[in-house]
């Protein structure tokens, strides 16, 4: 990650910057904001090149439309107000900017607010002429938007290619800094929670810690993998089935490497998610048939704590059950204070995905935490591989 160029070491006086930034905040159904900290904390490079004299065109994915133009659902409108307030200045919004006959010098705004990237295919498909146009509006492009540099998409890939000057801005510079704390400036013991559905979405990451961290600890729907390949019975719980012999090839490293495996030794399980009367603690790897584990148990979250209890160093991606389930959020929930806990005693942590991240404010721990990562695939790509590719790109060109 060195020899990235970032924002500070540019010019904006009388120069247009493009901005993307990752405004891919969740909506309410009636398509208000429900947690704008991405806003928030993408907003200071804004600010900077308006406090230093230049003018910006924000551009930004939201959600997942279907490339094939508007969808109320998606647009940046929803989230245009907010922008403004935050930035205490009014944002112009523009819909048609792939037109052939829109002339950014047409608007004098200092601020302007592209409509959703994604509204065209070509942003997912690293155009070189949606690029062109793209690089069109400015002369200097800022990336900003660290959830998303994970991707090869056109206004993180290929626009930066195009334009004179480039480089990262405000928040991605401090989400690297604090990665790095994780990853070469950290103290020991070290202990990595990782939950979620998957092994396979995490393979990279976990190889990474069995090189760094003392204790691994497994929660979530991955956790049922890990125990069936040791031959438990886990009942009807969801599980991989073509990562058994994977499993057992990571518990094996980190055998070799004197790092902690720490799986659940007991579940919370019910025949069926929204059974409420039925909900049985079983062993981990007793589970009787036709029951799923969906959290982890009392006996679990006791040895978890105190693992949590005695790190220095502390990271947390993915929920250890069903966290949007009343009835099974518990594991999850106790996390967030277990690390909350550590971090007043002296420990780094750093906590990044979206149920971990919910988990930290639903408790009210967000100022408890070292820090927290607006990125989720991108986090745990830059840990699992050791670079973004957008990040890549910037550095190639300076
Ligand atoms: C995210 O929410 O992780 C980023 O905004 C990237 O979104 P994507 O997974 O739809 O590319």
């Amino acid at each position: 990650m060195d020899n990235i160029k970032f924002i500070n070491s540019i010019k904006f006086n009388n120069k247009v910057a493009i901005v993307r930034v990752d405004f891919n905040v969740p909506l309410d159904k009636t398509l208000k904001i429900t947690d704008k900290t991405r806003i928030v904390k993408g907003i200071s490079s804004i600010k900077h090149i308006i406090d230093n004299g230049g003018r910006c065109i924000i551009i930004s994915h939201l959600g997942r439309p279907q490339g094939q133009g508007y969808e109320k659902k998606f647009s940046l409108n929803n989230i245009l107000d907010c922008v403004s307030e935050e930035l205490k200045t009014n944002v112009k919004f523009i819909d048609n900017y792939y037109d052939e006959n829109f002339n950014i010098n047409n608007l004098s705004s200092k601020v302007i607010l592209l409509e959703n990237l994604r509204f065209y295919k070509e942003e997912k498909e690293n155009s070189i002429e949606f690029a062109k146009k793209l690089s069109s509006f400015a002369d200097i492009y800022v990336n900003d938007a660290f959830g998303t540099c994970h991707r090869e998409h056109t206004s993180i890939n290929m626009l930066p290619r195009l334009m004179k000057e480039s480089c990262a801005g405000l928040l991605i510079e401090e989400e690297i800094s604090n990665i790095n704390k994780i990853l070469n400036d950290y103290n020991k013991p070290f202990t990595a929670i990782l939950g979620g559905a998957k092994v396979s979405d995490k393979i990279k990451v976990i190889e990474k810690f069995i090189e760094l961290a003392d204790n691994i600890i497994i929660g979530g729907a991955m956790s049922n993998t890990f125990i069936k390949a040791l031959g438990g019975n886990i009942g009807n719980s969801l599980y991989e089935e073509n990562k058994l012999s994977l499993a057992l090839d990571i518990i094996y490293k980190a055998e070799k490497n004197n790092v902690k495996l720490v799986l659940p030794v007991d579940s919370k399980c019910s025949k069926s998610l929204g059974d409420q009367e039925n909900i049985l603690i079983f062993e981990s790897n007793k589970i009787e048939n036709k029951y799923s584990s969906f959290d982890i148990g009392p006996k679990s979250l006791k040895i978890f704590s105190k693992i949590i209890k005695n790190s220095k160093t502390i990271i947390w991606n993915g929920p250890l059950g069903v966290f949007e389930n009343k009835n099974f959020n518990e594991g999850t929930n106790q996390m967030a204070n277990f690390i909350s806990n550590a971090t007043k005693n002296g420990a780094f942590s750093l906590v990044g995905g979206g149920d971990s991240v919910s988990a930290i404010k639903k408790n009210n721990k967000e100022n408890d935490i070292s820090f927290i990562s607006t990125g989720g695939g991108a986090l745990l790509h830059l840990i699992g591989n050791g670079y973004l590719p957008a990040l890549k790109i910037l550095r190639a060109i300076d």
